[in-house]
């Protein structure tokens, strides 16, 4: 049952799990398109609800493709493999017509460097580092291809040193934050989207050049709520196969709350954490919400 699990690999001084390690130089060597369109997250961070988001703006709100092709084959990861279980996503991604969409959660100085070269817009969202953490321990015990994380208390403890898939997440935000500067970077957050998701699609409307009237504005928007999203099966990653997820141990489409962390973090986890966040994150503009 757990023949998948391996520890992480050091990919240039990132850990990876290792089918990314495997697949790394089919990585490295993907040929970006001037009109490709990335969507980066640090992991568990919106970015399925993001695509699904993306993917109904670029086909002006028609739901049809999207009731039949999983969200996987539409907007592939660009280092995701899955040996002998599924194709390698660079191979789908080469057979893709333009304009693609691509997901990724790879860090700023792992990213191809023809994304970089070619211009291609990038939309990135960041959610708060608690949440991510408590999702990303859930999804973990899930995902078979990951280090098992262990209790909560200890899976806490790696998240903190950076010892998970991609490494520090606190690196990951303020990196793409910063790239905003010289790069066509759209960055948002979980909770805004949250909050009030009509504002946040107009944003993303924007970006990509779209203008919608109200009814398929709002047809977007229910589309892709978490209780639409989770019972969907072209989202839900219900389709993969168990050997790679398991929904029995915690299902992808999990809570879809900001602010569970409350439920997971005791009172000394949460002040060891936030005086090792207030270090990391001390010399940037990034501010997340607090009042989660
Ligand atoms: S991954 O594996 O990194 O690509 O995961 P990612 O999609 O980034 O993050 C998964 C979390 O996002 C939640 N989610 C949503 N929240 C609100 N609304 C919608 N529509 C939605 N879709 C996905 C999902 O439930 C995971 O968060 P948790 O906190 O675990 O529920």
């Amino acid at each position: 049952k757990e023949m998948f699990r391996q520890e992480l690999v050091d990919v240039h001084g990132v850990p990876l799990f290792w089918t990314i390690a495997e697949a790394w130089s089919q990585v490295e060597g993907f040929e970006a398109r001037p009109d490709d369109l990335l969507i980066t997250t640090y992991p568990k961070s919106g970015t399925t609800w993001m695509s699904e988001i993306m993917d109904l703006i670029k086909n002006d709100g028609f739901a049809e493709k999207q009731k039949n092709i999983p969200i996987t084959e539409r907007i592939p990861m660009l280092e995701s493999a899955a040996p002998g279980i599924l194709p390698t996503s660079t191979d789908v991604l080469e057979k893709l017509p333009s304009p693609r969409f691509v997901k990724s959660h790879l860090p700023i100085p792992l990213l191809p460097k023809n994304f970089w070269e070619s211009n291609c817009k990038v939309i990135y969202v960041a959610r708060n580092a608690k949440d991510v953490a408590v999702s990303y321990y859930h999804f973990d015990r899930m995902n078979k291809f990951h280090p098992d994380p262990g209790t909560f208390a200890e899976y806490l403890e790696k998240f903190m040193s950076g010892n998970v898939s991609y490494g520090h997440w606190h690196e990951h935000v303020i990196s793409w934050w910063e790239k905003k500067k010289d790069h066509p970077i759209l960055y948002l957050f979980y909770e805004d989207i949250k909050e009030d998701p009509k504002r946040e699609i107009k944003k993303v409307m924007q970006f990509l050049g779209k203008k919608f009237d109200e009814e398929t504005l709002d047809r977007i928007v229910q589309h892709t709520s978490f209780e639409s999203m989770k019972d969907n099966l072209m989202v839900n990653y219900k389709s993969l196969p168990t050997s790679l997820m398991d929904h029995n141990i915690s299902p992808f489409m999990r809570k879809g709350i900001a602010g569970d962390w409350k439920n997971y973090f005791t009172v000394a986890q949460n002040e060891k954490f936030d005086a090792d966040y207030e270090k990391k994150m001390s010399g940037t503009t990034l501010k997340f919400r607090t009042e989660i």
